[in-house]
């Protein structure tokens, strides 16, 4: 430790510790330090410095000598993390102070004025919100990369019978194309929760100093500006405590992974061999140390697992932030690695999905064998009954079940009923029933806007693509 405590050294007391004499108990390093995950912040810390630097320059805090110092220096420390040259160390907390204390190395007195008009806490508010931001960058394009593969093998598939299931009982035909263009739509809405996102964390907390601003004559709209944000935080309080966007990237990333939850879910069904729906790639499968033959989903399992740490992140944090007093606590240091451990989550568990997908082989035939099961066009022939003999749909359903249960005891399907049978439940119908009690039929007829027949479903297939994929 460096006995001048006038000047940046090489621990954290040399940066606050005007007033200490004594360095920090081993244990009370060991539970400040913040340094081994907030260094994934040193981009943003860095871009926000040179802003922050920049504009004390142009407005006259700091001499331009003293700022352009100060920028080529953060570059020279950017330069050195990036090539892995960088000695991180626990002693100075966390990235503020470990890049400040390389600065002041580097380019010596300059550096001590870079912290002038701000604090740690609107420094972290901002770094974080710009990471946060570029993060919902990035899981935005891998959201779209799986929309693209489902699109695809929905366009590839969109006339695929399948069954429909409500209760996971069969209950009407679906094609696997409708099947997967739902969750394309899932995703769509998540990327709409991330815009939504981006848009409301985008308020600069830089300037708001440690709480109560600065009697610097700061540009926070300069500052605001060149670090893409659509303005300054109105509020200096605000803007050093919230932690909203933290919050609403894990709502976000929670909802997020209940689809893809949902969808792994899916696929752990159709790859057991009762179902066998879907034949994964070697790639995408993986055997059993004692049953040779098995070929286990574990990929898909994952996904669907990984829902619980992402969901627990979301309640941890919220747990962290409620009941906090105004303003900055040193509690929110603990927001950092749930939102790094979620945003890494997701991106694996989005690549996963999107790579089973690529690696799936349907099982048209089984799944079109199923889709007849169950008396899927149960409904098909209350809506004959309905739109042939004008009967109220009440009354139709109540005739049809009456039929389903003849079928049950014969042991049939509903297309294999004899006319004479059927009359005899209900005299008025005619030969002319049969036309719907196909499945290829009752698909046929669901024309209805967002309805599952195959036509319909290789339309949608196109709109989605524009929607979704195109000049996005
Ligand atoms: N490492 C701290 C965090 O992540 C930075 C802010 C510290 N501020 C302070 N006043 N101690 O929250």
């Amino acid at each position: 430790m460096s006995d001048d405590k006038t000047k940046p050294g090489t621990d954290a007391s040399t940066m606050w510790g005007g007033r200490f004499s004594g360095g920090p108990d081993a244990v009370m390093e060991a539970i400040n330090a913040s340094i081994d995950f907030d260094k994934r912040l040193y981009r943003q810390d860095i871009a926000a410095s040179q802003a922050h630097a920049r504009m004390l320059a142009a407005q006259g805090i700091i001499a331009d000598e003293d700022s352009n110092a100060i920028i080529a220096g953060l570059d020279a420390v950017k330069a050195e993390i990036e090539a892995g040259e960088f000695a991180f160390s626990r002693a100075l907390e966390d990235i503020h102070m470990n890049v400040e204390a390389r600065l002041a190395e580097l380019i010596g007195e300059p550096a001590g004025r870079l912290h002038t008009g701000r604090s740690r806490n609107d420094q972290v508010a901002t770094d974080f919100k710009l990471w946060v931001r570029d993060a919902l960058d990035a899981l935005d394009s891998d959201m779209q990369g799986l929309q693209a593969a489902l699109i695809d093998v929905a366009e590839a598939h969109a006339d695929a019978i399948m069954p429909g299931f409500t209760h996971l009982q069969s209950a009407q035909p679906v094609t696997l194309g409708h099947h997967l263009l739902a969750y394309t739509e899932m995703l769509g809405r998540d990327r709409g929760r991330a815009r939504d996102c981006r848009e409301r964390l985008n308020e600069s907390p830089l300037g708001a100093a440690a709480l109560a601003g600065t009697s610097f004559s700061l540009d926070r709209h300069m500052t605001a500006d060149e670090l893409g944000f659509s303005g300054p935080a109105a509020n200096s309080m605000d803007a050093v405590a919230d932690r909203d966007f933290a919050l609403e990237f894990l709502s976000f990333a929670s909802i997020l992974s209940v689809h893809l939850s949902r969808l792994a879910e899916e696929y752990v069904i159709w790859c057991s061999q009762q179902f066998a729906y879907v034949r994964l790639g070697d790639a995408f499968s993986t055997g059993s140390s004692i049953m040779p033959q098995k070929r286990n989903p574990d990929a898909a399992e994952l996904v669907r697992a990984k829902a619980g740490r992402v969901i627990g992140a979301l309640n941890g944090l919220m747990i962290v932030m409620k009941g906090l007093p105004m303003t900055y606590g040193k509690d929110m240091q603990e927001d950092k690695e749930p939102v790094f451990e979620v945003h890494d989550t997701l991106k694996l568990s989005l690549a996963a999905m999107t790579g089973m997908l690529r690696d799936s082989t349907f099982q048209r035939d089984r799944m079109a064998a199923d889709a007849g099961r169950g008396f899927a066009t149960a409904t098909d022939l209350a809506d004959w009954l309905v739109r042939v003999l004008g009967m109220p749909f009440r009354q139709a359903h109540h005739v049809t079940g009456a039929l389903v249960k003849i079928a049950e005891d014969q042991n049939c399907d509903l297309a294999d009923l004899a006319l004479s049978d059927m009359q005899a439940v209900e005299s008025g119908i005619t030969e002319d029933i049969y036309s719907v009690l196909s499945v290829e039929s009752a698909l046929a007829g669901r024309t209805s806007f967002g309805g599952a027949a195959p036509g319909n479903v290789a339309e949608a297939a196109v709109e989605a693509r524009k929607r979704f994929l195109d000049g996005a």
